[in-house]
C-alpha cells in the first residue's frame, strides 16, 4: 500500500476496513488477494530444511517423477507415496481438483506444483503447495497420521466487503449444501455449488468443496465442519474466500472460478423471516457469551465505520479540485 490512492476508492475503504477487521477480529494464517499458487512453506510443527546436494533432495526428485503421473491415472485422481529410507524418507501426497477431466492436466498441474514448491520455498523438507487444478504435499514427517484439518490450513480472504448479514447467511447455506455434496460422493469426495442472491453486483455465490478421496464419509464431514465453521470468525462480509489443507478445502467466489454447470444448484437465497424468537437451547453462560461476542465484534466494526465515515467527509471536502493541489490525500 505504498502508493497514493485516489481519496474516493471505494476499494480503498474496503481494504482498510478489511486490513483493521482482520486485526481486530482474529488469528488468520494468510490473507491476501493474490493468485495461486498458494504455498505454506515448513508447516508446524517445524521439519527443518534439507542441504543443496543431499539424500533428501535426491528423494524429491524420485518422487517428481512419479507421483504426478501416478496422480492423473488414479480414478480418484490422488496419489500418495513415500521414497527412501529414515532420515531421509520423503512422504509425498498429490490431488487434483475432482473435475479435471483431462489426465494430461493433472500430471501437468502436480509436476509444476513440484517445481513451484521448490521457488517457494527453497531447501524446506515441508511443503504444501495449492494451485487452482491441484494440490501437492512432501515431507519428511508422515503427516498422513495427521488430522490436523485446522491447523495447516492456507486462508484465502478477498479483501472486498460487503458487509450484509443475508450474504454471509447465503454462503454458509451454499457451502453447505457444497459440503454435503463432496461427502456423499465417494469416489471423489468432490463438490461444486451456485446460488443466487439478489444482489445487482453479486448476482450468483459459487462454491467447491473437496475432501482427500481416501477419506471416510464422517472424516470428511468433520473435516469440512471444522474449516466451514470458520466462516463467522474470518470471512464475514467477504465476497471470496477459502481455506485449503491436507485433508480438505472449501472455497465460494461471487464468480464462476470452476468450469462446467456446477453440481448443487440452490435457488436464490431468501433470507428466514426473523418473526420467530430463536429457540433458547442453551443456558444464560451461552446467551452471555454470545452477547459479548457480538459486542466484541459491533464495538470495533462501528470505530472501523466511524473511522472511514470521517476518512471519507475529508476527502470529500478536499476533493475541491483547487485544494487538491495542497492537500492530496494518500493512504499508505
Ligand atoms: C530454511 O530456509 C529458508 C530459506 O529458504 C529460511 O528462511 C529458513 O529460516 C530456513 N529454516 C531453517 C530451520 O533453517
Ligand atoms: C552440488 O553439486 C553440483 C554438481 O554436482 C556442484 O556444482 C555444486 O557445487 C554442489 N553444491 C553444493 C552446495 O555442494
Ligand atoms: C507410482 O506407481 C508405481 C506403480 O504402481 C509405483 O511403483 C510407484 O512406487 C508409485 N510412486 C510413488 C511415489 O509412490
Ligand atoms: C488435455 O489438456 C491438454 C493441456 O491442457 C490439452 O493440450 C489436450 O488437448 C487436452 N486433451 C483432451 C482430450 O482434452
Ligand atoms: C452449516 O452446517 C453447520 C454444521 O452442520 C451448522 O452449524 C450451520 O448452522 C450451517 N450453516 C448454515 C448457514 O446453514
Amino acid at each position: 500500500m505504498a502508493k497514493p490512492h485516489r481519496c474516493f476508492s471505494p476499494h480503498l475503504a474496503g481494504v482498510a476496513a478489511t486490513f483493521l477487521i482482520s486485526v481486530l477480529h482474529g488469528p488468520l494464517a494468510a490473507a491476501d488477494d493474490e493468485p495461486p499458487p498458494w504455498p505454506i512453506c515448513g508447516p508446524y510443527p517445524p521439519s527443518g530444511n534439507y542441504t543443496q546436494n543431499s539424500t533428501y533432495r535426491a528423494n524429491i526428485d524420485l518422487l517428481s517423477a512419479t507421483l504426478p503421473r501416478n496422480a492423473s491415472l488414479s480414478p480418484a485422481l490422488y496419489a500418495t507415496g513415500d521414497v527412501g529410507d529414515v532420515p531421509d524418507i520423503v512422504y509425498g501426497q498429490a490431488l487434483c481438483r475432482g473435475d479435471v477431466a483431462n489426465a494430461s492436466a493433472c500430471e501437468a498441474c502436480v509436476a509444476a506444483a513440484f517445481r513451484g514448491a521448490r521457488r517457494a520455498c527453497p531447501l524446506y523438507k515441508d511443503v504444501i503447495i495449492f494451485y487452482d487444478l491441484c494440490q501437492l504435499r512432501f515431507s519428511n514427517r508422515n503427516f498422513f497420521l495427521d488430522d490436523d484439518y485446522l491447523v495447516t490450513t492456507y486462508t484465502l480472504l478477498r479483501s472486498r466487503v460487503v458487509g450484509t448479514p443475508a450474504f454471509d447467511a447465503a454462503v454458509g447455506l451454499l457451502l453447505n449444501a457444497t459440503a454435503d455434496h463432496a461427502v456423499e460422493d465417494s469416489s471423489r469426495r468432490f463438490g461444486t455449488g451456485e446460488e443466487g442472491f439478489d444482489d445487482r453486483r453479486n448476482p450468483k455465490i459459487y462454491a467447491l468443496a473437496q475432501c482427500a478421496p481416501e477419506k471416510t464419509a464422517d472424516v470428511c464431514r468433520s473435516c469440512l465442519n471444522v474449516i466451514i465453521g470458520q466462516l463467522p470468525n474470518s470471512f464475514r462480509g467477504r465476497t471470496g474466500g477459502g481455506m485449503f489443507g491436507v485433508w480438505c478445502n472449501f472455497r465460494y467466489e461471487v464468480y464462476p472460478f470452476f468450469p462446467g454447470r456446477p453440481l448443487v444448484q440452490l435457488p436464490r437465497f431468501v433470507e428466514r423471516p426473523p418473526a420467530s424468537a430463536p429457540p433458547v437451547t442453551g443456558g444464560e453462560e451461552k446467551k452471555r457469551n454470545s452477547a459479548g461476542k457480538v459486542l466484541a465484534i459491533l464495538m470495533p466494526t462501528i470505530a472501523v465505520i466511524l473511522a472511514i465515515a470521517v476518512v471519507y467527509f475529508f476527502c470529500w471536502r478536499k476533493r475541491r479540485p483547487e485544494e487538491d493541489a495542497y492537500l492530496p490525500c494518500k493512504a499508505s
